[in-house]
């Protein structure tokens, strides 16, 4: 058995350049699919996995955020007031338990490496999550959960896994696998942001991680790798490097990349359509316009 997975970081202290203007003033972890926040699909995951210590990795510019895991006496009273009871339990799922929630400042955007050392003394020695709220992973079972169900037969350090178009891999973290079983492969290397023709694979690292505390000890000695920045890649790789277990996981599920202004259309045409609310009045918009486009061809 191994030792119980409490505590997750999500590092939202990057710029997001790729939304500007708007993430000039909002950041881009509060903007919304549908009705509700990128960070609130990752928190629900999170808790759905068994997470009940929440650490942001934040920078200058996120109050948004932490107000947003407030509360809001002013706006549940007048709730309250007008007996609006089932928006009061929409806003439930907002409302972290006193001592739950922890904020730490990246000074620097020194890359992914560098926002999950910040947290270092707070994760100790333990194993701990790592969420990118900006993959949105849509699935039956949530994929941080997928995962600690196979970390508590493997232990080790856990990457999501999935394949993507060879033609892009230098947008991710590359995996170089040796053993495959059901849905885990074991790992012989990991390589940040490779050329198609230098990559050791097609299978790509989404932002679910599950590591053990020695993954923090190696960013302690990490110089800037692949863009000038520190790359958690590096870190994960050195632990293959020490003969240490590292898996890839290939979750189910479909992954919404929203950092990327297609990949946010994407998710919220998806959920949208997913909801019963919307579904008609979405669905019918969508195959007009479809058809306007035809027509025009
Ligand atoms: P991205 O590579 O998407 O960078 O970061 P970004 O700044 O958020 O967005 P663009 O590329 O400028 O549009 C991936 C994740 O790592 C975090 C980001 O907040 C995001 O969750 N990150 C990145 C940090 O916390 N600190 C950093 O220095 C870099």
């Amino acid at each position: 058995m191994q030792q119980k997975v409490t505590k997750a970081i999500f590092p939202v202290a990057g710029m997001g350049t790729r939304f500007l203007p708007a993430t000039k003033a909002v950041p881009k972890e509060v903007m919304t699919l549908v009705d509700r926040p990128l960070i609130q699909y990752a928190i629900d995951e999170a808790r759905a996995a068994g997470i009940t210590e929440f650490i942001f990795v934040t920078s200058r510019g996120k109050g948004a955020l932490e107000d947003y895991f407030d509360h809001a006496p002013q706006l549940e009273h007048e709730l309250r007031k007008k007996g609006k009871t089932e928006l009061l339990e929409t806003l439930k799922s907002t409302n972290m338990e006193s001592g739950a929630i922890a904020y730490i400042r990246q000074h620097q955007p020194l890359g992914l490496g560098h926002a999950v050392w910040c947290a270092r003394r707070l994760i100790g020695e333990e194993p701990f999550a790592v969420i990118l709220p900006d993959d949105v992973i849509a699935a039956k079972k949530p994929c941080l959960q997928q995962m600690m169900e196979a970390y508590n037969e493997t232990g080790g350090s856990m990457v999501a896994a999935m394949e993507v178009e060879p033609s892009r891999t230098s947008s991710y973290g590359i995996l170089d696998t040796s053993k495959e079983d059901g849905n885990l492969v074991k790992l012989k290397g990991m390589v940040e942001k490779p050329a198609p023709e230098d990559a050791p694979s097609n299978l790509a690292v989404i932002g679910r991680y599950i590591l053990t505390p020695t993954v923090l000890q190696n960013l302690n000695a990490l110089e800037p790798g692949a863009g000038g920045e520190i790359q958690l890649t590096d870190a994960i790789a050195q632990e293959i490097r020490e003969s240490r277990d590292v898996y890839g996981c290939r979750f189910r599920g479909e992954r919404f990349d929203c950092g990327s202004k297609a990949g946010f259309l994407q998710a919220t045409l998806a959920f949208g359509l997913a909801r019963e609310d919307l579904r008609d009045d979405l669905g019918a918009y969508l195959h007009s316009i479809t058809q306007v486009d035809k027509a025009a061809q």
